[in-house]
């Protein structure tokens, strides 16, 4: 085909971005971050005084933010009406409430409606990554991965990402990340799910590069 998709899904840690911006910039394509712009439009919601537990008033102030990504793989940008929200979305704060936003259907609504459009107009192709982009937002894709590694080596590759970590952080990281998880998984709108038709690839014991590979390979087969 001429453009390619390729939805890559997973949990937290598995290195879904880093193997998505890699793939992307090697073959040309664009990339897309899915789990930013729920952390922007959550982002939004903190600063605007709206109560993040409260699904109605999250669901009322679902349309209102104007959430822009670019896709270049390597410079991926975010803003949130007009204002660069890459630095803020990654904060503790926002890290903590976006499971709670996220699981809201008006939310999803909007933020896959936002997604389809920008990976159905990419001109030679994109890298779409996230939770439910195999299951839901992109179920034509030509090529659908599913990352999965062991909770101890998502924990230690978070942590390798903060800045000095100790190991009572790991902890307290994998217990982090193995909430955000089961919420994201339990949740009834789209949750976090292998497609039927995914390729698993387990990252547990492999490098970043050899991942990348694995995925390069498999992209080049379906072109
Ligand atoms: O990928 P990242 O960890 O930045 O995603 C942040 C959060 O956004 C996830 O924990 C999940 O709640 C939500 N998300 C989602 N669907 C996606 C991508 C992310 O619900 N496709």
């Amino acid at each position: 085909a001429a453009t390619v998709i390729v939805a890559i899904d997973g949990p937290a840690g598995t290195g879904k971005s880093s193997t998505s911006k890699a793939v992307a910039a090697k073959l040309g394509l664009g990339y897309l971050d899915t789990g930013a712009q729920y952390r922007a439009i959550t982002w939004w919601m903190l600063t605007s005084g709206v109560d993040v537990e409260d699904r109605a008033a999250v669901a009322g102030a679902a349309d209102k933010p104007a959430i822009v990504s670019g896709t270049d793989p390597a410079a991926p940008t975010i803003t949130v009406d007009g204002a660069d929200a890459a630095g803020p979305i990654r904060t503790q704060e926002v890290t903590s409430a976006v499971s709670a936003v996220s699981a809201v259907p008006e939310v999803r609504a909007r933020i896959t409606e936002l997604q389809r459009s920008i990976a159905l107009t990419a001109e030679r192709g994109i890298v779409v990554e996230g939770r439910d982009i195999g299951t839901t937002v992109l179920p034509d894709a030509d090529l659908k991965i599913f990352l999965t590694a062991s909770p101890e080596a998502r924990a230690a590759r978070r942590s390798g990402e903060l800045k000095g970590k100790d190991a009572s952080d790991l902890a307290a990281t994998q217990a982090a990340l193995a909430k955000r998880d089961a919420a994201d998984s339990s949740r009834k709108a789209s949750p976090l799910a292998k497609a039927d038709d995914a390729v698993e690839v387990d990252t547990t014991d492999l490098t970043l590069e050899q991942v990348i590979e694995c995925v390069v390979t498999l992209v080049e087969e379906k072109r």
